[in-house]
């Protein structure tokens, strides 16, 4: 079961929820790999994985013949790894682009190593370039993190165009999992407004729980930990927490 975290406009809390519906899918006790394939390795560094210890990264893997084996790390958090990423991932975009079947790379080198899984995140970089195009191809799945602001519809319309695309080429099996409203503050009308139209346009597929802006979210990465083991009480962990058990059950996954 592969998850790609996508959405190509930048800040809106694609490596966020990669980090913390992972720690929140291994509590449940399923062995979870996140793939960081965003060259500023944000989710890496979210699951305290240091610089030094990213020698074995995924550019290695998609261009240097590392085996994905090799380079997938155990976090602090039992059941949850990570393949992580640093900035040499950034001339991906590029070599790839010469490369024969250029949207396979992730398909062709991971899925062997990824089999003994239950679930695997895929943390996108906010571009539709080749490095998310990778992980639409390869991904079962497409969870969508929403910021609910002005311009969050047009690029979701642009989003989904993108995922229509893929859908007619190199993956027809791709769906559309949902979408989540992250940074969410109900007491702003726009916010509002802008939850009721995506509501309106994508019914029945935008998750219930919304993750409410919580500074604790935003400070648990430069601890390196999860949310969960950051602040177990704090609205994010709660919101992540529902949000696990949503799609546990969008996806049929049971706990151990
Ligand atoms: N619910 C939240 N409440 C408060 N801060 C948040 C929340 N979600 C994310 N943040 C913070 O907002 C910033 C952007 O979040 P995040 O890195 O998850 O977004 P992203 O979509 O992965 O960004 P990029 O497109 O650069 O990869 C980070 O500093 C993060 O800590
Ligand atoms: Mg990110």
């Amino acid at each position: 079961m592969i998850l790609a975290l996508a959405n190509q406009k930048g800040g809106v809390g694609k490596t966020t929820t990669a980090v913390n519906l992972g720690a929140g899918l291994a509590r449940k006790g399923l062995s979870v790999l996140v793939v960081d394939a965003d060259p500023q390795g944000n989710a890496s560094t979210g699951l305290g994985i240091r610089g030094d210890q990213r020698a074995a990264n995924l550019y290695g893997v998609l261009a240097e013949q590392v085996p994905a084996s090799a380079a997938i790390i155990e976090t602090a958090q039992p059941g949850l790894s990570v393949l992580p990423a640093n900035q040499d991932l950034a001339a991906m975009e590029v070599e790839l682009v010469d490369a024969e079947q250029r949207q396979y790379s992730f398909k062709e080198r991971l899925s062997e190593a990824v089999a003994g899984f239950d679930i695997v995140l895929i943390d996108c970089p906010p571009a539709l370039g080749l490095l998310t195009l990778n992980g639409l191809s390869w991904a079962d799945h497409v969870l969508v993190p929403l910021q609910a602001e002005f311009f969050a519809l047009e690029g979701l319309a642009s989003l989904l165009k993108t995922l229509d695309r893929v859908k007619r080429g190199a993956n027809p099996a791709l769906t559309l999992l949902g979408v989540v409203l992250t940074m969410y503050d109900r007491r702003n009308n726009l916010a509002q407004q802008v939850e009721q139209d995506v509501n309106h346009h994508l019914r029945g597929r935008v998750f219930k729980v919304q993750i409410p802006r919580n500074v604790r979210l935003s400070e648990a990465p430069s601890h390196g930990v999860p949310i969960f083991d950051y602040d177990a009480r704090s609205l994010g962990a709660q919101a992540y927490e529902a949000l696990t058990g949503e799609v546990m059950d969008a996806l049929g996954l049971k706990g151990a």
